[in-house]
């Protein structure tokens, strides 16, 4: 059986997850069915508009080695799970389900398919100072469960989990959507993991829109790794995990356009990162 993961980035379901979701009816529907599809999706935004609506500010820091991170303290752990269990994870199936998919929804935290180490702590930087935050609610993956997943695909629904995972002492923890994808494609087996965002893939120079890679070897992303900036630097590393773990191949693309996992795996569009 050959699985693909789609990973829909919070971003993308910001601006417009439509024509992703068309796609994967698509290739759902086609007779042929050449690919089983497994999605993942993050909510960074919706977490964080959903925490606006509540007149509370979400909390970003930078950590000491370049990444943004959130802190994920009690409050925030439950409006997460407002975003991604709740708004989310619902309204992707939604979508599927009035395309004729029959999408089935949940999360890490749901048969505990999806199993994490709370971190409890993170350090950030706050005026150029370390400060160790407490009481964090995000965690690592460390392993998945796919019995719920192989049953959901053999009986022909599509899987649409949302990236919460159960701690080891059973509180639900957020885990990074690109992170868990990668996990959940090795698990899986996965042939590809497609990561759809709001931008085409890695562009060698974010401001220059003409310097978007389109291929490059795990070895050679390790190398611009310090230069990606943001939510790319963060998924670059997730990609570079995913094929260090399993994965043959991960591509970063747009979920913008018309048909973005077709154009994925035609190598119409995106960056294909493949092993060294
Ligand atoms: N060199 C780069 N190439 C491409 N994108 C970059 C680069 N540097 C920074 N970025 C930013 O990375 C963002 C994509 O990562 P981001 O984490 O925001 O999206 P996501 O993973 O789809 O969403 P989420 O994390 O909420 O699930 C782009 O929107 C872009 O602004
Ligand atoms: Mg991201």
């Amino acid at each position: 059986m050959r699985i693909i993961v789609v990973k829909i980035g919070g971003a993308l379901i910001a601006e417009n997850f439509h024509n992703v979701v068309k796609d994967i009816a698509d290739i759902y529907l086609n007779p042929k069915k050449t690919y089983k599809l497994v999605v993942l999706h993050g909510g960074g935004p919706q977490i964080d508009s959903t925490l606006h609506k509540m007149n509370k500010e979400p909390k970003h820091f930078k950590t000491p080695s370049g990444y943004r991170t959130r802190y994920t303290d009690q409050e925030t752990v439950e409006v997460a799970i407002m975003a991604l269990a709740g708004i989310n994870n619902k309204r992707i199936v939604e979508a599927l389900q009035k395309k004729g998919v029959n999408a089935f929804g949940f999360t890490g935290i749901d048969g505990a398919s999806i199993n994490a180490k709370r971190k409890e702590k993170i350090l950030v930087l706050i005026n150029g100072k370390r400060i160790m935050k407490r009481g964090e609610y995000s965690g690592k993956v460390k392993t998945v469960n796919t019995e719920i997943i192989h049953y959901l695909i053999e009986k022909n629904y599509i899987p649409v989990i949302g990236s919460l995972a159960k701690s080891e002492e059973g509180d639900i923890v957020n885990v990074d959507g690109d992170r868990a994808a990668g996990c959940v494609a090795s698990a899986l087996n996965a042939e590809i993991l497609i990561s759809l965002t709001d931008v085409e893939g890695i562009y060698k120079n974010f401001e220059d829109k003409d310097s978007l890679i389109k291929e490059l070897k795990a070895g050679q992303l390790e190398n611009i790794l310090e230069e990606l900036k943001g939510g790319m630097k963060k998924k670059a590393y997730a990609a570079l995990e995913a094929l260090r773990i399993n994965v043959k191949k991960v591509i970063i693309s747009t979920g913008l356009s018309e048909r973005p996992i077709t154009d994925a795996l035609d190598n119409q569009a995106g960056t294909v990162i493949l092993h060294d």
